[in-house]
């Protein structure tokens, strides 16, 4: 039997993972292994408890306030028994955090082949998003098999110089992850998301954690989120804070205390989800949300000045507008006031998947180890 093993550590590796671990599982061709890094610990456990995930394998590297050389010493530490005891014949890893880059270190230093889920994703720019840009180029050089999510990240990689034949244009297995959370007349275990007046009060939902926005980014940011709230009173800010403590000592120390401010602890993704469906519009810098949050037909404002997933900005619903405090204020007061301006970007569109990418992902797994005969069907919507 062909056994894969899927390594992955962070809050979105998991969520992304998750539908095509489901898949592996139960495919009777397959041994499937989960190997987590616990790079997270709270947000990683609440993923796997959603879809009911069971590594067989956990490092739980998880230190407060680690470092990225900390995190990719331990990965690499912890991953290189496993992988000497298990023997993969292929270890999949997705995306672009430490454990990405870590885990297909390791597997190359066992000359074990390497599957890259959601790659080829390229903002062009080595420090934004940091230290992701950097992590996804080089874990793409350690790869074999290469599942890109759309055509624009495909042609990434073969600008790259890497062999068409090794590409796979899948789809992202976040919008397989949305078939299983999204659901017509949700019901919130978070109470007072039940208590929302959503056609009353215009919900913003905000999520903000990268590196690169701590410090002064994250405070400009803060700064227009509390001017927004206090000069538009039927609104209602909704903010998860990122368990990081770096960020949430900003967040809180600006954003604490106002009435049409709510900041929550994480939550878990289908409770997330089913806000993203529910809010008026998204302020965000994180990747997963500008695949997602297009797909439920909301407005996305990125507070980042690039991002390496363009596909939604070139379809209109997502705008990237930086972390300055006044053009922040200024792009979110547009969008409440102006319903032209609101309409054009509340459009659902969805250049990122069709929900079918684990299963293409699988299939693409069993040809290339010779299990089927012919090259899967690719995803053709998107860009
Ligand atoms: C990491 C990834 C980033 C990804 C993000 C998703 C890297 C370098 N960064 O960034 O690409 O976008 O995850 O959220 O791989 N913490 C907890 N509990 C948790 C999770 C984190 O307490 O469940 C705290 C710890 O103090 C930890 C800190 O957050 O040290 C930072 O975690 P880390 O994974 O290093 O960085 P993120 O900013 O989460
Ligand atoms: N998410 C979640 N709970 C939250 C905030 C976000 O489940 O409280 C989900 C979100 O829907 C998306 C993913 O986490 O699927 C994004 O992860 P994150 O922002 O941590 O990382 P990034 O996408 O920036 O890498």
């Amino acid at each position: 039997m062909l056994k894969v093993m899927s390594i992955f550590g962070t809050r979105p590796e998991a969520i992304k993972m998750a539908p095509l671990v489901k898949a592996l599982n139960s495919d009777s061709e397959i041994d499937s292994v989960v190997c987590v890094t616990a790079q997270h610990r709270d947000m990683l456990d609440q993923v796997l408890r959603l879809f009911d995930i069971k590594p067989r394998y956990d490092l739980d590297v998880m230190k407060e306030k680690q470092t990225l050389s900390s995190i990719t010493m331990s990965v690499l530490k912890g991953l290189d028994d496993i992988l000497e005891k298990a023997k993969p014949d292929l270890i999949l890893v997705h995306g672009d955090t430490t454990t990405t880059f870590a885990g297909a270190l390791s597997a190359f230093y066992k000359k074990i082949k390497v599957g890259h889920v959601e790659a080829g994703l390229r903002s062009h720019d080595k420090w934004f998003p940091y230290p992701e840009e950097i992590n996804r180029r080089l874990t793409g050089v350690l790869t074999d098999l290469h599942f890109a999510p759309t055509k624009t990240a495909k042609g990434n990689l073969l600008s790259e110089g890497v062999d068409e034949g090794d590409i796979f244009i899948t789809g992202n297995t976040v919008i397989d992850a949305m078939k299983y959370t999204v659901k017509d007349g949700y019901i919130f275990r978070e109470e007072r998301l039940n208590k929302l007046y959503y056609d009353k009060k215009r919900v913003i939902v905000v999520t903000a954690h990268r590196r690169e926005n701590w410090g002064k980014p994250l405070e400009d940011i803060c700064n227009a989120l509390r001017n927004i709230a206090v000069d538009f009173k039927d609104t209602y800010l909704i903010y998860p804070v990122h368990k990081n403590p770096v960020v949430r000592d900003t967040v809180y120390n600006i954003l604490d205390g106002i009435d049409n401010v709510l900041l929550l602890d994480p939550l878990d993704t289908d409770e997330m989800h089913n806000l993203l469906a529910k809010c008026y519009m998204v302020m965000t810098d994180s990747g997963g949300l500008q695949e997602e949050v297009p797909a439920l037909g909301k407005p996305v404002l990125v507070l980042r000045d690039v991002t390496e997933r363009p596909e939604a900005v070139e379809a209109g619903t997502v705008k990237i507008i930086g972390t300055d405090s006044e053009s922040l204020y200024n792009e979110a007061k547009l969008l409440l006031e102006n319903k032209e301006e609101y309409n054009k970007m509340a459009n659902a569109v969805n250049p990122y998947g069709d929900g079918n990418a684990s299963e293409r992902i699988l299939k693409a797994i069993k040809y290339s180890f010779g299990v089927l005969k012919e090259r899967p069907e690719e995803y053709k919507g998107g860009r």
